[in-house]
């Protein structure tokens, strides 16, 4: 696929069923994350696979958040809590592991883990994959952060859903980039 053609049709899937992506494929999502442009070439971010018992396992995970966030939670939000991450086979959590140093500031390397992740996304497009960068309140909760073992230090910064489309793929809307610039002369 041409790169072009990649960066200006991309989008994100929502629906996604199985297979998810193959060894193969997330390797080529790595190394496309490990090629983003990166202050101090730190690559200041790590990630954990999710899939099969690990998706029901985080389910459980998340129906316990909600239930620490509002222990009023109604059944409905809680089952939906339990189905949440089984929206997709595979789930890579993306998260931030900034170290102190002395010319790349701690923003820079969130930015650079935001980098790697469009790079994972794209690289998703380009294999056919559905992908789809996800956040919300379950990033910064602690019983998911400790789940994955998040530093004091770190962020997670996407659960990115992937899997196969179970839709067609919406296109690309195409937006005036006018109010995006100005120039300088
Ligand atoms: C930092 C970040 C967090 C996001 N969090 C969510 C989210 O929690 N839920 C969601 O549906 N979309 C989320 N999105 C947006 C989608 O991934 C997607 O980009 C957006 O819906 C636009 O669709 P498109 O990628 O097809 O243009 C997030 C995107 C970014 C960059």
């Amino acid at each position: 696929m041409e790169l072009l053609h990649g960066l200006l049709n991309r989008v994100s899937i929502q629906r996604l069923e199985s297979p998810g992506p193959t060894e193969t494929q997330v390797e080529v999502m790595l190394q496309a994350a490990l090629r983003a442009p990166d202050h101090g070439n730190l690559k200041p971010w790590r990630s954990v696979m999710v899939t099969g018992e690990g998706l029901t396992k985080l389910g459980g995970l998340l129906q316990k958040a909600q239930l620490e966030r509002d222990p009023d939670s109604d059944p409905q939000t809680l089952e939906r809590c339990i189905k949440m991450p089984h929206r997709a086979p595979s789930i890579l959590v993306l998260i931030a592991s900034p170290t102190p140093h002395p010319k790349v500031p701690r923003a820079e390397q969130i930015q650079a883990t935001a980098a790697a992740g469009c790079a994972m996304l794209l690289a998703a497009f380009a294999q056919n994959i559905g992908a789809v960068w996800r956040t919300g309140w379950v990033v910064s909760h602690p019983t998911i952060t400790q789940a994955f073992d998040l530093k004091e230090s770190e962020e997670m910064i996407a659960m990115i859903y992937m899997g196969m489309p179970s839709v067609t793929p919406r296109p690309a809307p195409v937006l005036s980039s006018q109010e995006f610039i100005k120039h300088w002369h």
